[in-house]
């Protein structure tokens, strides 16, 4: 059976909680010491898969294109307007021979190469899905409608990153089941089909940029490395 891996890089999101209004340029093109985000992102993975395909914002597909170089250079497709249908668009236009597929967000430019390797190795020995998670540091209270609040235990409780990884096949099946829904992440969906979500350890550094103090983070750890 064919071994091959690929990428999925969903970077179709406007970015509306990094730069409220009308975000220009979208998310994964704004850049930090002269690289774009998604330039990072695609350099975390490109080496560890046989594949990459990036989604982008539909009227950004030719900028994504040149940022990323027109060769031997990942494929650049158009998005949709959830992640979920981002996500199932660059699945659509993978080639035939991947049986692994990974999505790591292009949000996450910092992944370090060893969670991405271990999320391929659980992959390879058999898991069906896997993500990589980190422990919850904050104490967290759910609130209720009549206005109090109670404790939740956070020992049982992980934060969830990406790549998540997938037998192609289980991750296909879950988003032509899926359309139209809207979980927020792929290893949501695959559980709708009753697969089991394998885990392996995530990494601070695989933190999401999604407001100002993130990209500005991101900034400090690119330009200190
Ligand atoms: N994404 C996508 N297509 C969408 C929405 C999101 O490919 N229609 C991607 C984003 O580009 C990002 C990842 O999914 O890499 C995680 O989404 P998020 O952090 O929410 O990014 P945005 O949707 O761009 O940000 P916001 O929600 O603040 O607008
Ligand atoms: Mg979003």
């Amino acid at each position: 059976m064919s071994q091959a891996t690929a990428a999925v890089i969903p970077a179709a999101g406007a970015g509306v909680r990094l730069a409220a209004g009308a975000p220009e340029p979208p998310k994964a093109l704004r850049s930090v010491a002269g690289r774009a985000l998604l330039e990072l992102s695609v350099d975390a993975l490109a080496p560890l898969v046989d594949e990459v395909i990036v989604v982008a914002p539909p009227n950004f597909v030719d900028p994504v294109q040149g940022v990323l170089g027109n060769a031997a250079g990942p494929r650049v497709v158009a998005g949709g307007s959830t992640r979920q249908e981002s996500v199932r668009l660059g699945l659509a236009a993978l080639g035939p021979a991947a049986a692994y597929v990974v999505v790591h967000d292009a949000a996450r430019p910092l992944v370090p190469p060893d969670l991405v390797q271990r999320v391929l190795d659980a992959l390879l020995a058999g898991a069906e899905a896997v993500v990589p998670v980190l422990p919850v540091t904050d104490s967290l209270r759910r609130r209720r409608p009549d206005g109090d609040s109670e404790p939740v235990d956070r020992e049982s409780l992980v934060a969830v990153q990406t790549p998540q990884g997938f037998r192609r096949e289980v991750l296909e099946r879950a988003h032509s089941a899926a359309a139209g829904h809207g979980a927020t992440d792929d290893a949501s969906l695959v559980q709708s089909l009753g697969v089991r979500v394998a885990t392996v350890d995530g990494s601070p550094l695989a933190f999401k940029v999604t407001t100002r103090l993130d990209l500005l983070l991101v900034e400090a750890l690119v330009t200190t490395r």
